[in-house]
């Protein structure tokens, strides 16, 4: 069974917000491909998740006063059902905040310090907190983080660091005598021009500045770098260093982590040297593809570029999204999602061609031969040159196909799937069964057209099996083989289809889209989107006055326990007291802030944090050096309104 396992772990997600269809396309790809191997027979392992910890999340969850956890909770729930709409096949969902995870983490820790590759002293440097990584002064652009562009933080502070640089020669070892171990090809001369080359420093892996965390055990006011922990679940999900490390020992080493070009680095070089260092085989392949873009820029967040995938889902289907997304974007590629494009493509190969294919092949079986296939019809006459030249071109695009997806160019597979629906449809025009069937003596011919032509599409359903989920089974459903077992065996040898295989049509399986009507929707959304949020950033009256701002006193301010950040304050408005958790530690001590008079949203919805319910907040203004409590002018009581 060991060389029969296929392991594929994809990146686990940031629960950082919505999930756009850029977020998508990793996961579909990886989906695509564990599909294909569980088809052509392997014992497949298909891996995702969610990466939970970090600065970045724990400052998204304070914003929205609510507690780290609660706050992924939600999203990992909304990444959940975004899968299982998308029906990523994954054997196993892991979330870094998982009990096993977190234990295995510090367990790898532990044993990296024990045996010196992990070790103390400090940190000064700069810090990318959306990106979780650290950047020497060479490495930054315009003294801007490479990766986003965005501002880098100073840092200093006591850290442990791993000793990459000690692996620096045994990583060049290995790219040399492994030379498929990192593609495409340009990501390798990308990790060698921009880090390996310009030498590996050791790595900071320890943070101190904020508890969003793994601890590390022998020493809790430090916690784990993001990326050891994040990087670690795809063996920490092998059960490895646990009592049952059974899937470990059959599916590590990976067979492939397909990852997006920007975490290529951490991948290729931060993930193998800490193999390395725990003296495990290193992954088979680090595959690093492109992004999808929207008008020049990588489909993004910060960008506002993007759209929720179930958006598209909507007026077209799953499968047309998952078909779209392999066939138009080369592997590795940058690829650009254009809507209208999208649209077309579906209109074109899947309406059209694939959805006119099948339609016309049971159709005709129906009205010419109500239905019946005859494989007797096959074998009983020889073949006229049109039907070797379909049965040779399947056998060959079968072997293409599998040349392709072994070689991780699915968009190349599904030309060769497209060749095999357009000659299917050539081989219709070609042999005119409308004529055939006003001849007594063509009969048996026309009947062997059908076959070939049901049989043709039969394959076509199998091989689309990986890329389409539902479709597939619709296809073969129609031609009436769903009692078979459509597996890669069966499309080996043509003409597998029993004698006497009822054809009967449903529905239609691509309706067409109207792109005009799509598009028209659309522009009508971002309109009224426009008038009701108003994207100048204007609001009316009737908007402002649902904010109640009340004057406020401070009797009491108290640090929260475990928190770098927040004061747990107590307000006086007039009427009734109020508890009211706010992130100004860092700028009015305790004392400076009793009796005073500030402002107050009185208001906005209670929130949790750090277990303790916030009703309000303060009105500050200022920026992450500076801030200052807005305060009113004179002595005004509290629990004044606003106006
Ligand atoms: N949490 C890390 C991965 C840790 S793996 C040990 C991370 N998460 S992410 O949510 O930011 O990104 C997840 C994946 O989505 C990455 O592979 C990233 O490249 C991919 N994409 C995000 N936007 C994308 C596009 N616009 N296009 C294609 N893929 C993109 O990184």
């Amino acid at each position: 069974m060991q060389n029969n396992k296929f392991y594929i772990a994809t990146p686990i997600y940031y629960p950082s917000g919505n999930f756009h269809v850029g977020h998508c396309y990793c996961t579909v790809v990886a989906d695509v491909i564990a599909r294909y191997n569980r088809l052509i027979g392997k014992d497949v392992f298909f891996l995702t998740g969610t990466d939970e910890h970090g600065q970045k999340i724990e400052r998204k969850a304070e914003e929205l006063n609510m507690e780290p956890k609660e706050y992924v909770d939600k999203i990992v729930e909304d990444s959940k059902q975004l899968w299982k709409t998308l029906n990523i096949s994954y054997d196993k969902f892991i979330r870094t905040t998982d009990e096993n995870h977190i234990k295995c983490v510090q367990k790898i820790f532990v044993k990296l310090y024990n045996q010196g590759d992990i070790y103390k002293s400090e940190y000064e440097g700069k810090y990318c907190t959306p990106c979780e990584s650290f950047f020497t002064e060479s490495q930054l652009i315009d003294g801007k983080c490479p990766d986003c562009g965005r501002e880098v933080e100073v840092v200093k502070e006591e850290s442990y660091f791993f000793k990459l640089s000690k692996y620096e020669d045994k990583l060049k070892k290995f790219f040399i005598e492994n030379p498929l171990f990192l593609e495409p090809e340009t990501r390798k001369n990308e990790m060698f021009a921009s880090f390996i080359d310009k030498g590996l420093e050791d790595l900071c892996v320890s943070r101190t500045t904020f508890k969003w965390g793994i601890q590390v055990p022998f020493d809790t006011k430090h916690v784990i770098y993001v990326w050891i922990d994040a990087l670690s679940n795809y063996i920490s999900a092998l059960g490895y260093l646990s009592e049952d490390d059974s899937l470990m020992k059959k599916y590590w080493p990976a067979d492939l982590h397909l990852v997006g070009k920007e975490i290529t680095r951490f991948h290729s070089i931060i993930w193998p040297a800490l193999l390395m260092a725990l003296d495990l085989p290193l992954p088979k392949k680090i595959f690093g593809h492109g992004w999808l873009i929207v008008d020049g820029k990588k489909i993004s967040k910060s960008f506002g570029n993007y759209k929720d995938p179930r958006e598209y889902i909507k007026y077209s289907s799953v499968d047309a999204l998952r078909y779209f997304l392999l066939k138009e974007i080369k592997l590795g590629t940058d690829g650009n999602f254009d809507e209208e494009i999208y649209i077309q493509k579906i209109n074109s190969d899947l309406s059209n061609d694939l959805g006119n294919l099948v339609s016309r092949v049971v159709a005709m079986t129906e009205k010419y031969n109500n239905g019946i296939l005859s494989k007797d019809s096959f074998l009983n006459t020889g073949n006229t040159k049109s039907d070797q030249l379909i049965i040779d071109l399947i056998k060959k695009n079968i072997n293409e196909y599998k040349v392709n997806m072994d070689n991780l160019r699915p968009d190349i597979a599904l030309d060769k799937v497209m060749e095999i629906v357009s000659f299917s449809n050539k081989y219709i025009d070609l042999n005119e069964p409308w004529k055939l069937v006003k001849n007594e003596d063509s009969k048996e011919r026309l009947n062997k057209v059908l076959y070939i032509l049901a049989e043709s599409t039969r394959i076509i359903a199998v091989i689309l099996k990986p890329f389409m989920v539902t479709i597939p089974d619709k296809i073969i459903g129609q031609i009436g083989c769903g009692n078979m077992e459509n597996s890669w065996q069966d499309i080996q040898t043509f003409g597998q289809i029993p004698d006497s295989t009822t054809c009967r049509k449903t529905e239609n399986l691509f309706p067409r889209i109207d792109k005009d009507l799509i598009l028209k929707e659309d522009e009508i959304k971002v309109e009224e989107k426009k008038e009701e949020v108003n994207l100048d950033g204007i609001i009316t009256i009737d908007e402002l006055s649902k904010v109640s701002l009340k004057v406020g006193q401070i009797i009491n301010a108290q640090r929260i326990e475990k928190s770098d950040k927040l004061y747990k304050i107590t307000v006086d408005l007039g009427s009734e007291i109020r508890t009211i958790v706010s992130g100004i530690v860092d700028y009015y001590k305790e004392e400076e802030l009793i009796n005073k008079k500030i402002i107050v949203v009185a208001n906005l919805k209670p929130a949790k944090l750090r277990g303790i319910e916030s009703n309000g907040m303060l009105l500050a203004a200022g920026d992450k050096d500076v801030v200052r409590l807005i305060i009113p002018d004179g002595d005004i009581a509290n629990g004044e309104n606003i106006h």
